[in-house]
């Protein structure tokens, strides 16, 4: 329950705009992902108290019983893994695990759909599995949940057959069901996955695809061809495939074979904002067994080749605890500045922020969260410049493209005309298959009075 309270309180954050009222909070604050720590019978609390910063810290410790206005249970339910709000109608849909909800605004029951448990193996393809396989009976946990405006769709996307999405009617998740037969999402209870939709492939702005991004899961002989990172088609007779796909190229990001199963990446959250679209993810800081980090991930939305996939170390750093490292995100939300944070952070009201709740590393060098955790914020427009820097300084011919878990780092080269829109370009002269990285060395850069925010090209 506390955890769905998380959500609706940084929601209540950025439209009261606190600005330089938001310290540290290190406190209550943990794990944000919503069921993360529930237990049955499972309630989802509407919060319409308006909350100020002042009294974050007890609000998180409990909602009073005033500022619910209605409760919806059930108890027959491990978890509810994800929730959406209809932004048109007000309807609100949950995935969980082997169910999905639809209630209506004020949280009454309309449609209940079970999604599981069903017979299915890890060596049962997307599309067959042979009679000398041995099937279980397995749990079906939600693991992405989208409104697809454009067509009024609800996708939901499952963990049972290699993670598979259905396409559902808005009006009556019960309708017009239909399930695609294509590998999208992690396929057991726990590796992580993130999904939204935004501009990309073929046309955008007007065409739209889902982006996704995955944790690579080990015991099944089919996992290999599930990309880390891609961009799906939602294109009716094309659904979920790779929204434009070449021999060596495409939307889709793989971690290499070599690394893949020493070297996790965790999706924690995933956005659209200006032309781009972000991932923020933690991940180690080397190949080798290291310190884990926290990574925002970057594609161009006009890039058919993921040429643009760049990633930049994105940190949270407490000054006020002698320089404290909050290395490990838990929980994102991009808004809008509002009026006082706007001016705070040197942008206008209705520049995108992001508000994203870290924890340290327990134990060290584990990507387990403590106790302990902080809210940071960083405005998109520091951020774009910072990627910004990364690839022109790689345009310019210095440092390594990294990201060697990917494709072997290259150096940088130095292109003397280099294109408009450099950002949505390969660096110069390497192999086209490869993708641009963002590796760094520049000192933390200071973007608000709780956050640093370090980049760099090459590794520190
Ligand atoms: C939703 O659709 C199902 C299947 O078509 C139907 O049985 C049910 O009555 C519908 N529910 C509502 C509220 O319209
Ligand atoms: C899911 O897969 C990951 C990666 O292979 C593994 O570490 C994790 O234990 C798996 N979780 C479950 C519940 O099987
Ligand atoms: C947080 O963790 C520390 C060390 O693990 C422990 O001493 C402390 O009691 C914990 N605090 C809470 C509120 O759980
Ligand atoms: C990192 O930056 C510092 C200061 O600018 C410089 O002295 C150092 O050589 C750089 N490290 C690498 C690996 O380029």
């Amino acid at each position: 329950m506390q955890s769905v309270l998380c959500v609706f309180i940084l929601l209540c954050l950025f439209q009261n705009s606190l600005a330089s009222r938001i310290s540290m909070i290190s406190n209550g604050l943990k794990g944000c992902r919503l069921g993360a720590a529930m237990k049955p019978p499972l309630i989802i609390v509407v919060v319409v108290a308006v909350l100020t910063a002042t009294r974050l810290k007890s609000a998180t410790a409990a909602a009073s019983s005033r500022d619910i206005v209605k409760t919806y249970s059930d108890p027959s339910v491990q978890l509810f893994n994800h929730l959406v709000i209809d932004k048109n109608t007000g309807r609100v849909y949950i995935g969980a695990v082997n169910k999905l909800y639809q209630l209506s605004p004020d949280l009454d029951l309309v449609a209940t759909e079970k999604t599981g448990p069903e017979l299915d193996a890890d060596e049962c393809s997307v599309l067959e599995c042979t009679s000398t396989v041995n099937k279980q009976l397995t749990n079906n946990v939600n693991k992405a949940l989208v409104i697809d405006y454009t067509t009024s769709r609800l996708i939901s996307c499952g963990s049972l057959f290699q993670g598979i999405c259905s396409v559902r009617n808005l009006h009556n998740i019960s309708d017009g069901v239909v399930q695609v037969r294509e590998a999208v999402v992690a396929n057991n209870a726990t590796a992580s996955t993130v999904a939204f939709i935004a501009p990309g492939p073929p046309n955008p702005p007007v065409t739209q695809v889902m982006y996704v991004g995955v944790t690579f899961t080990l015991g099944s002989p089919y996992r290999s061809e599930v990309p880390a990172v891609s961009s799906r088609s939602l294109e009716k007779d094309r659904m979920f495939a790779i929204a434009q796909t070449a021999v060596t190229t495409g939307t889709r990001m793989f971690v290499n074979s070599l690394a893949r199963e020493r070297y996790p990446i965790t999706y924690v959250y995933g956005f659209a904002s200006e032309g781009f679209s972000y991932f923020l993810t933690t991940q180690m800081r080397h190949t080798t067994s290291s310190q884990f980090i926290s990574k925002l991930v970057r594609v161009c939305h006009d890039d058919e080749n993921y040429y643009s996939y760049t990633e930049i170390p994105i940190d949270c750093i407490s000054e006020a605890q002698g320089g404290r490292k909050y290395n490990l995100v838990q929980a994102a939300y991009v808004g809008k500045a509002g009026s006082d944070l706007a001016s705070d952070l040197g942008i206008t009201a209705q520049d995108d922020v992001l508000f994203a709740v870290f924890s340290e590393s327990d134990p060290a060098n584990s990507n387990k969260p403590s106790n302990l955790s902080a809210l940071c914020v960083y405005s998109l427009k520091a951020i774009r410049r910072k990627f910004m820097q990364n690839i022109k300084y790689c345009f310019s011919g210095n440092g390594q493209r990294g990201l060697d878990f990917i494709s072997p780092s290259l150096t940088c080269v130095s292109t003397v005309s280099q294109p408009v829109k450099f950002e949505c370009y390969l660096p110069p002269n390497n192999l086209p298959s490869a993708p641009a990285s963002g590796r760094s060395n520049n000192s933390n850069q200071k973007l608000h009075t709780c956050t640093s925010f370090s980049v760099s090209y090459l590794e520190a």
